[in-house]
């Protein structure tokens, strides 16, 4: 069977969205120091993936995969031990085809010694790309014959989809050995393609599960083409959405509103908390939109997202939550620490291109201030 592996959305960070090609083991020592220091590791991060370009232009005589000797001088086992020690993982990445989508030798045919290889460096999460070429089998076949060679190796090593959506891999990823799987093309460092991605996931919400998650993409959050409020619809969003959290900006240097978008304790339970199904949008009145998600303990919680041009109150009900009635709702702003009581409406003033983000429990006690029109809190 399938490691149990990812109970959870799998959370960490992936070197692509900032760095492309330009990577080598000082920055990944380094990111994993960051994860520690920053606080993401004790918040719940804990894969360090190297995406595509880890790897030499030709395989050894044995017919390995090794490391681009300039950009990994030490190899890729000692940064595997570098991160361990550090109670992190190591993630790496190949593609189901002759080649990575950047011209470097790729696995098809070569899963057996290649699952091999990465289980002797102690690696502990494939993303499996989906360019080079591929004779035409069809990416199901391919996708499985290194589920099995993940598993032959007799490592546990999460594996991760990515064949961006194209084959409808929520049908079918699961089963064959993914515990998480692309939904759609790449993700890109600006506001319209955060909100197309989320348009995208619309649907999928009864396909993800423990171990099965939909993955719209890696996160942009602290990036230079968002704002800090884009940053934190993007955040909060891919929270509810139970999608596997890998930040994608340079966490040796990031300011420390962007760690608290990363690392907000209540937006992390959201995500982490399952209790039948992912987060899915509840109401669409053009530009604003909710989204909510049933909790295990019996709330819920929603996001209230404007991704037009102006501010807006944005609102829904206890009820159109699916909360059982009740003659109070304590209702957390999970962004601001701010807890009122309501006697069933949720509403925010939402500034344009953000969100604000609740979690409503039934029953709230006689101390708590009644809510009023809430407003979301500015950057710090
Ligand atoms: C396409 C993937 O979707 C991206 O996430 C990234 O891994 C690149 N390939 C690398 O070439």
């Amino acid at each position: 069977a399938k490691p149990n592996l990812a109970p959870t959305p799998p959370m960490g960070w992936n070197s692509w969205n900032t760095f492309h090609c330009d990577i080598n083991e000082n920055l990944i020592k380094q990111t994993a120091d960051a994860m520690v220091s920053s606080g993401m590791a004790a918040a719940g991060y804990k894969y360090v993936n190297i995406d595509d370009c880890w790897m030499a232009r030709q395989r050894d005589g044995a017919g390995r995969l090794q490391p681009d000797p300039v950009r990994f001088p030490g190899g890729i086992k000692a940064i595997a031990d570098y991160v361990h020690a550090r109670g992190l993982k190591l993630g790496i990445y190949s593609s189901a085809g002759s080649h990575t989508c950047q011209g470097l030798p790729a696995s098809l045919y070569h899963e057996t010694t290649d699952a091999q290889t990465w289980a002797s460096w102690g690696v502990d999460l494939l993303k499996y790309d989906n360019c080079g070429q591929q004779d035409g089998i069809p990416a199901q076949t391919r996708y499985k014959r290194m589920a099995d060679a993940l598993q032959a190796s007799g490592r546990d090593i999460l594996y991760s989809i990515c064949e961006w959506g194209q084959n409808q891999p929520w049908l079918w990823a699961a089963e064959t050995g993914g515990h998480m799987w692309r939904t759609t093309g790449d993700i890109e460092n600006n506001w319209s393609s955060v909100v197309g991605l989320l348009d995208q996931q619309v649907g999928l919400e009864q396909y993800s599960g423990p171990n099965a998650w939909n993955d719209p993409d890696m996160l942009e959050v602290g990036n230079s083409g968002l704002t800090y409020g884009e940053s934190r619809a993007h955040m909060s969003l891919w929270a509810i959405l139970n999608a596997p959290l890998i930040a994608g900006n340079d966490l040796r240097s990031m300011p420390a509103s962007t760690r608290d978008l990363l690392t907000d304790p209540d937006v992390l339970a959201v995500n982490q908390d399952w209790a039948g199904r992912q987060g899915a949008k509840l109401r669409d009145d053009g530009d604003l939109e909710v989204w909510s998600k049933k909790l295990s303990d019996g709330s819920a919680a929603v996001v209230l997202f404007n991704r037009g041009s102006s501010p807006a109150t944005i609102g829904t009900t206890a009820a159109a939550l699916g909360l059982p009635a009740a003659s109070a709702y304590a209702v957390k702003d999970l962004w601001s620490n701010t807890t009122k009581a309501s006697t069933g409406a949720v509403r925010a003033q939402v500034p344009s291109h953000d969100a604000v983000m609740f979690r409503v429990t039934p029953g709230a006690s006689a101390e708590l201030a009644p809510m009023v029109l809430v407003e979301a809190t500015p950057e710090k």
